[in-house]
């Protein structure tokens, strides 16, 4: 993995197609944080053939965490995305608090608390017991990768990898590069990502927020607006979204719909709308109360909506249902080939290069 010398940001979207490395050899991967998300990251990249291990610091979650992926591995092989029995694929991962056991990995993800200085802490204790061509990819929400590459040994070998929740289910995947990635690096994130049945997007700039957050927060802000300005409930909110952003979304994504809509309406309509929408700075209060009451969402049945043990627990499974249930319906509509305005171009994945096996070579092949 290395090699060039320039970093991004640079001029084209990806590599030439001859330089572009088609399946990466890519036998060990390592996690640090075994949470909510570094389960289902750990869930999904067993899936794909890695040997996995997975540090944890928490002992309680350590103990947790097998049954936990085991059980996503069964949900995945139940609704036929994994061929392997469950319990074999278990068997290659490990889980410790020994960072030294990541030595012969050759990407590591953190996936720790979104805190800037307790990443920054996890990926030098990466770095003191991995290769210098080891990939080191962060699962942050938002933090630009840039932060974090200013303490670190082996900037250029640093990118911000954004998973979707539950990981071992989705297609999103955002691959960041910070201001030294350099572009092999991300390249082969990105070969990596379609191996693991991803469909991912390249941000060559880091943003705070990436493109899906930036998106979702500024919805989010007009969301707690309508609802604290009085204009309307959270469950007729909720309702609105989901019948209407949230029918044709998964099809189309904003500019393809607007496209399926016609234009000129949405020009005049930013027109007269784009002053009228919130652009506050701050937290929105009713999000700080509901946090400072100890509401963490179904995780402990308090959030924006009431809810008993027995109905949060049942949300958790409908959304893990659902999501397999969409990600089926948009394999019926895949991407098409085709060049948008300014001259990108689509970066497309054939649905049967979607789960290719890795190749399993030894460390460095
Ligand atoms: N939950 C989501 O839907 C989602 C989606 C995309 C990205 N993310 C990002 O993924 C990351 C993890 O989120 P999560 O939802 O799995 O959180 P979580 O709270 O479920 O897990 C956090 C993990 O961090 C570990 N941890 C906490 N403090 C630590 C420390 N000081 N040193 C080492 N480890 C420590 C915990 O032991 C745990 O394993 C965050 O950066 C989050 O923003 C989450």
């Amino acid at each position: 993995m290395r090699g060039q010398k320039t970093t991004y940001p640079a001029k084209s979207a990806s590599l030439p197609a001859k330089a572009r490395p088609r399946t990466v050899a890519c036998r060990n991967a390592g996690i640090v944080g075994m949470g909510l998300m570094g389960s289902s990251i750990a869930a999904c990249l067993l899936a794909a053939g890695h040997t996995v291990v997975a540090i944890e610091e928490d002992p309680a979650r350590r103990r947790k965490a097998p049954r936990r992926v085991l059980a996503l591995l069964q949900g995945s092989r139940r609704e036929r995305l994994l061929e392997e029995e469950p319990n074999d694929v278990l068997r290659r991962l490990s889980i410790s608090n020994d960072y030294g056991l990541l030595c012969e990995c050759q990407i590591v993800i953190e996936s720790v608390v979104e805190d800037l200085e307790v990443k920054s802490q996890v990926i030098k204790k990466i770095e003191q017991v991995v290769p210098a061509d080891t990939l080191l990819g962060s699962n942050t929400s938002a933090i630009p990768p840039t932060l974090l590459q200013q303490s670190a040994l082996h900037p250029e070998r640093i990118l911000g990898i954004h998973w979707g929740e539950p990981a071992h289910i989705t297609k999103f995947m955002e691959i960041i590069c910070g201001k030294k990635t350099m572009p092999n690096h991300a390249e082969h994130a990105l070969a990596l990502a379609r191996q693991w049945g991803k469909q991912p997007s390249l941000l060559r700039k880091d943003v705070r927020g990436f493109i899906t957050n930036r998106v979702m927060y500024a919805m989010l802000r007009e969301a707690f607006h309508l609802v604290g300005s009085g204009v309307a409930s959270i469950a007729d909110v909720d309702r609105s979204l989901r019948n209407d952003l949230g029918y044709w979304i998964t099809f189309a994504g904003p500019f393809r719909f607007m496209d399926l809509t016609g234009i000129p309406a949405y020009c005049a309509v930013m027109r007269d709308l784009l002053p009228d929408l919130d652009c506050s700075q701050e937290v929105p209060e009713l999000m700080q109360r509901i946090v400072q009451s100890g509401g963490r969402g179904v995780a402990n049945a308090k959030g924006f909506y009431h809810y008993t043990p027995a109905q949060a627990r049942r949300w958790e499974t409908r959304f893990l249902q659902f999501t397999y249930d969409i990600r089926a319906l948009a394999e019926k509509y895949p991407e098409e080939n085709g060049t948008a305005f300014g001259g990108t171009t689509e970066r497309i994945v054939s649905r049967r290069q979607g789960r290719k096996r890795i190749p399993l070579l030894p460390h460095g092949g």
